[in-house]
């Protein structure tokens, strides 16, 4: 089923990743008389709870100075908001505190929903998802279908992966995250597959066949006639051709929300496309962080070995019998459209770890619906959320192919040697 609506954006402003000059203004907040909640405090300024106490006092309640206090700590590090704006994050949060709390709208088992990531988050009920499991747009790379404005709570209104820069889009990764913590089980598990961008001049294209056109010189249009650019002049320290670091700069900026950055999972694909640079080497991979809220949250890990390789077992030939933090996985076969998939192993694996049958699993960018595929093949219960109604068609699609048997994977026959399934696709 499908819910909401979606403010389109078209077409999509160039990206000019032009640091901002600003700096904070003591002066504005010396006489604020409001006080807020430690907790709230914690992930603003990057820092532990007993951490802050530790500087501030054991006090649940921190005025505007202990705010300014901490920001000078060596230990502050930006997470949801630049320095210059943590107290008017704080400010308007400590106003804006009533957000009511709706339940889903559907008992259905696999569910697909159209709305913005991180607002729609709001429906979810505390502790109710055991998993999360997703691949958000990566910074400057894509234009997607459908694109939305989402307004950030650091003030900025653009598209999900169209920022000005890698730290805005560092930053409202942190916004999901800190979203999705709320609704996450004590012992569940975050799966977030990331890519990291390089800080370069080119043109954004609207999936990978039309850049490998480009890359063959296939594309005959001149910069001026592209619909979408990318700059890399302007930013206060990356240089052009540099790779941002994004996955670590996310890394960082969920474990000071108080996430456990359990492993920063490779995944080395077994095919990639080719890159015309001849300064570097050639990129083969991408991230996966597994994220959880406690030192021991729910893992099954001998699963690995009994799962057939469509659903996240053992790639033979590629995998040995150890899981470890490096997977090869083959890329998506991007037949049905989408054009930023990731192939239904990654989801199944992440699921089959982390969650038991009947749990809730949920991708909050859901696209052409994998992760819906790997939770209902693995009999877990599901729920997708995308703004673009067009790849929430393709995914509705593929989930009602799924609901035949021969789709499912059957655990008590599963022991030593892995079955197969039928996946739609
Ligand atoms: C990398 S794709 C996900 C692909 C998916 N893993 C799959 O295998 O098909 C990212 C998706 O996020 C969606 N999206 C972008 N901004 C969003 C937002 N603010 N909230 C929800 N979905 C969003 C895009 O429409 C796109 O389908």
């Amino acid at each position: 089923m499908t819910e909401g609506s979606s403010i389109k954006l078209s077409p999509l402003p160039d990206i000019k990743p032009q640091s901002v000059i600003a700096s904070l203004d003591r002066d504005r907040f010396q006489t604020h008389e409001g006080t807020f909640n430690v907790r709230d405090v914690a992930p603003v300024v990057g820092m532990s709870e007993s951490f802050v106490r530790k500087v501030i006092g054991h006090r649940g309640l921190l005025s505007a100075r202990d705010v300014l206090s901490l920001l000078d700590q060596d230990s502050f590090a930006p997470t949801l908001a630049p320095r210059s704006m943590v107290l008017d994050y704080l400010i308007n949060l400590a106003n804006n505190q009533t957000a009511v709390v709706r339940s889903l709208p559907s008992s259905e088992s696999l569910t697909l929903l159209q709305g913005e990531s991180p607002g729609v988050l709001e429906q979810f009920e505390e502790s109710s998802v055991r998993c999360v499991v997703t691949s958000t747009p990566y910074w400057g790379m894509r234009i997607y279908k459908d694109s939305h404005i989402v307004e950030w709570a650091d003030g900025e209104r653009n598209a999900f992966g169209h920022e000005q820069t890698p730290e805005s889009f560092v930053r409202h990764t942190a916004e999901v995250l800190l979203a999705l913590k709320r609704l996450l089980a004590e012992d569940g598990s975050i799966w977030w597959n990331v890519m990291d961008s390089f800080n370069t001049r080119t043109q954004i294209r609207g999936n990978a066949s039309e850049a490998l056109r480009a890359m063959q010189g296939k594309d005959g249009r001149k910069w001026s006639e592209h619909e979408c650019r990318r700059y890399s002049a302007g930013h206060a320290y990356l240089k052009d051709g540099e790779q941002c670091l994004i996955p670590s700069l996310i890394a960082e900026c969920a474990s000071r929300l108080g996430f456990y950055v359990k492993s920063v999972i490779t995944w080395a694909k077994t095919s990639s496309l080719p890159e015309p640079q001849e300064s570097r080497v050639s990129r083969n991979i991408e991230y996966v962080l597994h994220l959880t809220k406690t030192r021991t949250p729910y893992f099954n890990k001998s699963i690995y070995r009994s799962l057939p390789a469509q659903l996240g077992g053992r790639n033979n030939g590629n995998e040995t019998d150890k899981l470890s933090d490096c997977w090869s996985l083959p890329t998506s076969s991007g037949r049905d459209g989408h054009g930023a998939q990731f192939p239904v192993a990654l989801p199944a694996r992440c699921i089959a770890l982390s969650t038991e049958p009947g749990d809730l699993v949920l991708d909050p960018f859901v696209g052409s619906g994998n992760t819906g595929v790997a939770a209902g093949a693995l009999d877990r219960r599901f729920v997708g959320i995308d703004v673009s109604e067009e790849y929430l068609s393709i995914a509705r699609e593929r989930l009602a192919r799924l609901s035949t048997e021969q789709s499912r994977f059957n655990f008590q026959n599963a022991e030593e040697s892995p079955t197969t399934v039928a996946l739609p696709f």
